[in-house]
């Protein structure tokens, strides 16, 4: 079942909890919550204190998407703080393996992302311990991008290789996805669809839910 994980890098931070309340309302299944650290990333945004606040505005699961150095130094206060998957770049993890095996021991699901430049051999060999793969539509930083259209290339060679290893993790995307673009960007592979400003830009967000769904193919 296809999951849409509203950003809150999009919404009006002033009034954080009422937007991540009308994701819930309007039928996102998914609170996707982008941290920054200015310097993986050019951008700063939040950490643990907001997610811990979200994480009481809503009953939907949170989708913590690290984008910072070294990220093994926040896992138990991210986890704490409530994300139901914590998402590390594979390019930010000297040892990535002990790192998801930190994640999962502090009782949340663990996720890798990777850039569009980062091959997917780069989780070769982690694959087997994954709950969620976050493919990189865009590089990571600022909302509002365009889609890299290579990005859905690397979806469905990650959907041909999770086959031929009888792997189920949760394949998200995130970057320039729209109710446009979800259509194609599901059939390439990816079930779980971060969207920004598609989302918190539009009026009626319950419209972009549907729009989204009736994309899909399971409105
Ligand atoms: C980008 C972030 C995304 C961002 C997506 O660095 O990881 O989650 O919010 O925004 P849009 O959907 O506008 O590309
Ligand atoms: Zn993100």
């Amino acid at each position: 079942m296809a999951m849409i994980a509203p950003s809150i890098l999009s919404a009006d931070f002033s009034r954080l909890c009422e937007e991540v309340k009308a994701a819930e309302e309007a039928g996102a299944d998914v609170i996707h919550v982008d941290v920054m650290d200015g310097m993986f990333v050019p951008n700063i945004t939040i950490g643990p204190l907001i997610v811990k606040a979200v994480h009481r505005c809503s009953s939907l699961p949170l989708d913590v998407h690290l984008m910072i150095e070294k990220p093994e130094r926040y896992v138990p206060e991210f986890v704490q703080a409530g994300a139901h998957w914590l998402t590390v770049h594979a390019e930010a993890c000297t040892h990535l393996h002990r790192t998801l095996e930190h994640i999962r021991e502090e009782g949340a699901r663990c996720g890798v992302a990777l850039n569009p430049a980062t091959p997917l051999t780069a989780i070769d060999y982690v694959l087997d311990d994954l709950d969620l793969v976050l493919v990189m539509s865009v590089n990571p930083g600022f909302g509002g991008q365009e889609f890299i259209p290579e990005s859905l290339r690397k979806l469905r060679t990650l959907r041909d290789t999770l086959k031929a290893r009888s792997l189920s993790p949760v394949v998200a995307v995130d970057g320039g996805i729209k109710p446009e673009n979800i259509g194609a960007v599901a059939e390439a592979g990816a079930e779980l669809f971060v969207m920004g400003s598609a989302f918190y830009g539009a009026k009626d967000y319950g419209a972009v839910v549907r729009k989204s769904r009736e994309n899909l193919g399971d409105a």
